[in-house]
């Protein structure tokens, strides 16, 4: 799998190279492909907010590299570079508060920063952490395809009609995805018949990103609109629903894209299996449920416009972009440590004291 998986790998969101930050425009996909250069770390922090990049691996790995670009430039001003680096953090942390990748990867940076106390290149250090955050959340990915199509295996060995929700791919990772990464590796087994893709409104991640990345690879797509998936449930045998995550609390809540939540509901109510993917780095252990997940609301506008045409009244609008699912609606959330059937705040405990698998 883990070779066939790295041939599929055609699609990144992130690309740091000679010391910049280049980001891929993931407000123009599929119909604009060009890259954002970043240099320091207000330029990441704005790129991250503006949905330039977005999902939360890609949002962690982003904030990463840009403290290595503000510490070079904290360095080369000299003085207290560290205290300056603070600004820096602190504009980083307050990009998007859902997904809890940043705060852990800032947190990652932070403790690296803490031990190169005295060394003579921490710039080196900083930059070699970024890296590691980078290609560790690729390897999860990888472990998690394979955890995720062993149990669709396990439970369905035929093909299948499988359904998904907002982005989570390449473009929303380091590398192979999520949720979408379990979905490439069970069509390379041969167990995926079609994949139905929510559109996801407002932002459109699933017909515009997933569509984009699955087409790309041959894998046949059906887009439909949110408001379809119970119908399809019903109509067109789905089998399991596979999701992404920004936010998994201490008993096994998880915050996901919008509409996700409603999609638990109904695959419960038609006896669909619910799996959610995501890395350990997106458990937050320091909340007990989902009622204490920060949901972003964003503008309005981006609800009553499309393309930047308006297409709704001028009323007032609720623009969550998160929601929590409880955790008595997932059968299964897979990790890089492993799975977790049915979860709860003892088995949540259980899978972080776990090594990674890979
Ligand atoms: O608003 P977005 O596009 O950043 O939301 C992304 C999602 O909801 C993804 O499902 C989630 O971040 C997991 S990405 C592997």
């Amino acid at each position: 799998m883990r070779d066939r998986l790295l041939a599929a790998e055609q699609v990144k969101a992130i690309d740091w190279r000679d010391g910049t930050l280049y980001l891929r425009d993931q407000r123009k996909l599929p119909f604009e492909d060009t890259w954002q250069a970043c240099t320091d770390a207000a330029g990441v922090a704005q790129a991250i907010r503006s949905m330039v990049v977005r999902g939360a691996p890609a949002i962690g790995i982003s904030a990463a590299y840009g403290v290595v670009l503000g510490a070079r430039l904290r360095l080369a001003a000299g003085g207290e570079w560290r205290a300056a680096l603070e600004a820096d953090f602190a504009l980083l942390a307050a990009a998007r508060p859902t997904a809890a990748n940043l705060s852990w990867a800032l947190n990652r940076m932070r403790e690296r920063l803490e031990r190169l106390k005295g060394s003579d290149d921490p710039l080196a250090g900083l930059e070699a952490e970024a890296l590691s955050i980078h290609e560790s959340d690729r390897e999860a990915n990888m472990t998690m395809a394979q955890l995720g199509v062993d149990l669709i295996r396990k439970h369905q060995g035929n093909v299948q009609a499988l359904l998904t929700h907002g982005n989570t791919g390449a473009l929303a990772t380091g590398g192979f995805g999520t949720a979408l990464g379990v979905i490439r590796g069970a069509f390379l087994d041969g167990m995926v018949e079609r994949v139905y893709v929510d559109e996801t409104r407002p932002w459109l991640q699933g017909s515009r990103l997933t569509a984009w990345e699955l087409t790309n690879e041959g894998i046949p797509v059906t887009v439909n609109a949110d408001s379809a998936a119970a119908h399809l449930m019903k109509a067109k045998g789905i089998t399991w629903v596979i999701v992404g995550a920004d936010r998994i609390t201490a008993n096994g809540d998880v915050a996901s894209k919008i509409g996700t939540y409603q999609l638990a509901v109904c695959a419960m109510h038609h006896g669909v299996r619910f799996m959610v993917v995501a890395p350990s780095s997106t458990i937050d252990m320091s909340l007990a449920s989902g009622e204490d997940v920060l949901i972003e609301e964003r503008d309005g506008s981006e609800l009553l416009e499309v393309g930047g045409h308006r297409v709704g009244a001028e009323v007032d609008t609720f623009n969550g972009v998160f929601d929590v699912t409880p955790a008595d609606l997932i059968d299964v959330i897979v990790t890089e440590k492993g799975i977790v059937e049915r979860p709860d705040a003892a088995k949540m405990a259980q899978l972080m004291c776990r090594k990674r698998l890979h």
